[in-house]
């Protein structure tokens, strides 16, 4: 599917995608690069320490993209073939991954056919989120010419319509997915259950496999690949660690770990104690109130738990004062902005180091990823902001 969509990508965001970090022309991709000096702070050895910089990924600058794109140019392309064959289209199947083989159009009928496009702008994608995965679904509803639900000034100035829900993540999720139950032209993008966005997040593991390879870099039973994400309600990180079983299998040993804020730890609650989605932050006294923008969740996704309590290797979680050390570093060391909240997946060898004797095997004898998951479509200003507020901006 990806790869299908590519000439479409490439006439609609042909800035971001004709020459790509990694990939043919049209693949929406971020680069893998050592970060020697970061590691060294960290206690890894040189080659050990790598950022999977999703940051920076083409188009939209974080891995929301990856599952937010996704499923709005799948249901565009369900919309597209039932209306080149002119028939109805059912909620249920815009939920499915659209296959193209013998769907008999091409991806870039998409941007260029003015009827198809007339057809698209009568339909609205409604997301509950006002992060990422907000902007992620309106940037690629509105290059796409549909109605989105969501955020502000980059997606209004886009023309894109910004709805706002106060309360808690879990709240405003159900909010949009009750304001589009409501209209029979309007799709839900739900973070929480989608099984097309934990798709497209998935293939970035294939992606990573490939960067290894071109890298040279080993990865055995010797030498396991460790996987730092920072999390959220858990579809990203889980969409991720769910790929990197396919794409890497029972031979090439990968460890997965889920980077929390401390006062948002939703995902490794719902590991702990069993309880999935049944249980939430403030069932034990959380308010989950953080810095880490995106990762503020009190209640973790039921498809990423079912999915990923029998793959995922541990979770830690990290204190907001300390994703502001991480950052300085990393701006210092590496000249490279990144969200603080994609700086929790830092506090992985602190936690390694103290633990059981295979987690310091692991920390020892794994090359570790650390996946900057969000920061190049921050505002300079706002940048300037959160760097001041590093030891370094600080002195
Ligand atoms: C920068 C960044 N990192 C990580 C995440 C976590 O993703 P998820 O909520 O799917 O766990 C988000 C979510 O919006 C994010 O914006």
């Amino acid at each position: 599917m990806w790869a299908w969509l590519r000439p479409l990508f490439v006439l609609l965001f042909p800035e971001e995608v004709t020459n790509p970090p990694w990939g043919e022309p049209g693949t929406v991709s971020s680069p893998l690069r050592r970060i020697d000096a970061m590691g060294r702070a960290l206690g890894l050895r040189p080659g050990r320490c790598l950022l999977k910089a999703d940051s920076n990924l083409a188009v939209c600058g974080s891995v929301k993209a990856r599952g937010g794109m996704f499923e709005v140019f799948n249901v565009a392309a369900h919309l597209a073939k039932a209306f080149f064959g002119g028939l109805e289209v059912r909620e249920s199947e815009l939920q499915s991954v659209f296959d193209p083989r013998g769907a008999g159009f091409s991806s870039a009928a998409l941007a260029e056919d003015p009827k198809l496009r007339a057809h698209l702008a009568e339909r609205e994608i409604v997301v509950g989120s006002t992060g990422n995965l907000g902007l992620s679904v309106g940037l690629g509803a509105a290059a796409l010419g549909m109605r989105a639900a969501w955020k502000k000034s980059l997606l209004r100035s886009r023309g894109v319509v910004v709805v706002e829900h106060a309360g808690l993540y879990d709240e405003a999720v159900a909010a949009g997915r009750a304001e589009s139950a409501s209209n029979p032209a309007s799709h839900f993008v739900d973070d929480e259950s989608s099984r097309v966005l934990f798709l497209g997040y998935s293939a970035a593991a294939f992606e990573l496999r490939a960067q290894l390879a071109e890298l040279n870099v080993e990865v055995s039973p010797e030498r396991p690949l460790v996987v730092h994400i920072p999390c959220g309600v858990g579809g990203a990180p889980g969409g991720l660690c769910w790929g990197m079983h396919l794409a890497f299998g029972a031979a090439q040993p990968v460890r997965v770990f889920f980077a929390e804020p401390v006062a948002a730890p939703c995902v490794t609650l719902a590991l702990c104690t069993g309880k999935g989605a049944a249980v939430c932050v403030a069932d034990i006294g959380l308010d989950g109130k953080t810095e880490a923008d995106g990762l503020a969740v009190g209640r973790a996704s039921a498809l990423c738990f079912e999915t990923c309590a029998p793959l995922v290797e541990g979770s830690y979680t990290i204190e907001d004062c300390t994703l502001f050390e991480h950052l300085g570093a990393l701006v210092e060391l590496e000249r490279s902005f990144i969200e603080p909240s994609c700086c929790a997946c830092f506090a992985g060898p602190g936690h390694l180091a103290a633990g059981s004797q295979r987690a310091r095997w692991l920390l020892a004898e794994g090359t570790h990823v650390f996946w900057a998951t969000g920061g190049s479509l921050v505002p300079e200003a706002e940048r300037e902001a959160l760097v001041a507020r590093t030891p370094m901006g600080r002195q």
